[in-house]
């Protein structure tokens, strides 16, 4: 943290002076009474200067003004307390603060649906958190580009398309009802019925050769599909910079295969192309039918954005159950001496009913996300009827997305909702009627001028502003890691801390000046803290509640 650095630094130097070399880690206490605590020196129990390095922390202790209070334990802990007097200028200046020193250029991949199918369930996660690394990266100073990397290609098109031929289906008048229907139906007798399956397969010939007719059926599919997609998308408050899918990198295909054969990095195997890196199983390139596989059109989007899109990362938000597909994705990405990038598989569990089982609709199909949405909506209505329709629309989305993301990415959670709107719970309902509290303090104030100084009045004000200070640290986390699930319980954190500060008394009949205004500026603290931390996770604050 920014505001700690000078310690930090000072506390590197005396280990250095004793030949050690390490970077000192600020964590936040884990007891009651302290603030933060360093563990550097745990393992230097027996080190020969100690005694030395010992006595020159607890100088530097007590000449640091950031340190209030401290204490070194009998293991060697570094215990402290913060000193409140000078974190006014930091906290003004919170958004510089949290700027990274080593700006890097990410490319984020999520959502990925696949057109002909409406978004489901097995979406929001990808969707929340993709939305979530995209928002927080790019508030500290990443540049960051997301793709939504469309499955809009191979077999599940071209099967979508022999159906409609073999039903006499007007494609280019195709409705997105219609395709929803035909998609489950057309891949059901691609199982089932051999003939089917020929003539899917040649249309799946023909568009990975660009062959007029199909290419031309293709799009009015894709075009149907997309348009819908980005209705529902737009609903739920998400964007991309880029809408590029798997169809966008078929003629890169070809020439990659005919280079990476030339260099003996693939060879034919039974019909198949298959990679000559030792891996149990082989890990297969194409199909022996010449078909593409997942991986292909992965490999060939690898080529396409190191080709078109400046970058340092690409991160991969796609669920669990994909891992091994990344594993060798990245594999070969090495194996085939692509230019050396840093990819990461952020993976995801599965969101459950209630009861833990699969989420399906009442009739047992998948649930789509736009349902989920407007269940979602007809709850908030019905528990409070005097919510607008605007406010309606964006507490649904706060709570489709904020419980969402409070939990561990890698754990599957059960969606509830009627433990998800709970008021007084760990909820995204919680979280903003702590913002619309302050929001509404504020107005109420009529005090234009918050310019006052930062006075701690008491223990409830001293926990808040500790807690505001340490959202660079949450940001580390969740970006180090590629998890919000840190911002987001560290919402609830700071909600309930304001919320405490905020019902010890009312703030507005404070005598004192000088302490009311103090009490509003560490309102305007907290409002401006929750709000870009809502930022960071994809939830937009409502005015009114
Ligand atoms: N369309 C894929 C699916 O439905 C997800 C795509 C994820 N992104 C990627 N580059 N593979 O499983």
């Amino acid at each position: 943290m920014k505001i700690l650095k000078p310690l930090i630094s000072e506390f590197e130097s005396l280990l250095e002076n004793s030949n050690i070399h390490e970077a000192i880690d600020i964590k936040i206490s884990s007891i009651e009474k302290f603030d933060y605590q360093i563990n550097n020196l745990v393992k230097y129990q027996n080190h020969k200067d100690i005694e030395k390095i010992l006595n020159g922390v607890e100088k530097l202790a007590l000449d640091n003004q950031i340190i209030d209070s401290f204490e070194i334990t009998e293991k060697n802990f570094f215990n402290f307390t913060i000193n409140l007097n000078n974190v006014q200028d930091y906290l003004e200046n919170f958004k510089e603060n949290i700027k990274t020193e080593h700006s890097k250029k990410i490319i984020i991949d999520y959502g990925g649906p696949n057109i002909g199918k409406p978004l489901h369930v097995g979406h929001l996660r990808s969707l929340n958190i993709g939305r979530s690394l995209y928002h927080t990266n790019k508030l500290i100073g990443n540049s960051v580009t997301s793709d939504i990397h469309l499955g809009d290609w191979g077999m599940p098109v071209a099967q979508i398309i022999a159906y409609c031929e073999i039903q006499n289906i007007i494609i280019n008048s195709i409705t997105v009802d219609q395709l929803i229907d035909i998609y489950p139906k057309s891949s059901e007798l691609y199982r089932s019925d051999k003939s089917f399956q020929i003539l899917a397969k040649e249309i799946n010939k023909n568009l990975n050769e660009n062959e007029n007719e199909s290419i031309k059926k293709w799009k009015s599919i894709r075009n149907v599909s997309v348009s819908e997609l980005k209705e529902t998308l737009s609903i739920l408050n998400h964007d991309f910079d880029l809408w590029l899918g798997e169809s966008d990198v078929n003629n890169i295909i070809k020439p990659m295969i005919e280079k990476l054969t030339k260099e003996k990095k693939i060879t034919l195997d039974d019909g198949a192309l298959v990679s000559t890196q030792e891996k149990e199983p082989k890990i297969l390139i194409t199909k022996s039918d010449g078909s593409y596989l997942y991986l292909t059109t992965d490999l060939g989007t690898v080529l396409n954005r190191l080709e078109n899109y400046e970058h340092d990362i690409v991160l991969y938000v796609v669920d669990n159950r994909q891992k091994f597909h990344f594993e060798q994705l990245f594999e070969s990405i090495e194996y085939f001496d692509f230019p050396e990038k840093k990819y990461e598989h952020v993976g995801f569990g599965t969101v459950n009913d209630e009861k833990g089982n699969p989420f399906k609709t009442r009739e047992g199909g998948v649930k789509q996300l736009i349902d989920l949405y407007k269940d979602t909506c007809a709850y908030l209505k019905n528990i409070n009827k005097d919510l607008n329709e605007e406010t309606i629309h964006e507490l649904a989305n706060t709570v489709l997305t904020y419980s969402d993301l409070l939990t561990n990415r890698k754990t599957d959670y059960k969606f509830n909702l009627n433990k998800f709107t709970n008021i007084s719970g760990k909820t995204g309902i919680y979280v903003q009627y702590a913002q619309v509290r302050a929001k509404r303090l504020i107005e109420k104030s009529q005090d234009k001028d918050t310019n006052g100084e930062l006075i701690i009045t008491n223990e409830e004000e001293r926990n808040l502003i500790v807690s505001l200070l340490n959202l660079e640290f949450y940001i580390n986390q969740s970006t180090k890691f590629n998890e919000p699930h840190h911002l987001a319980n560290y919402l609830y954190d700071i909600s309930n801390l304001f919320n405490n500060f905020y019902q010890g008394e009312n703030i507005l009949s404070v005598e004192n000046e000088e302490v009311k205004k103090s009490k509003l500026l560490i309102t305007k603290y907290f409002l401006q803290n929750s709000n870009l931390v809502m930022s960071c996770l994809g939830i937009n604050p409502v005015n009114k509640m």
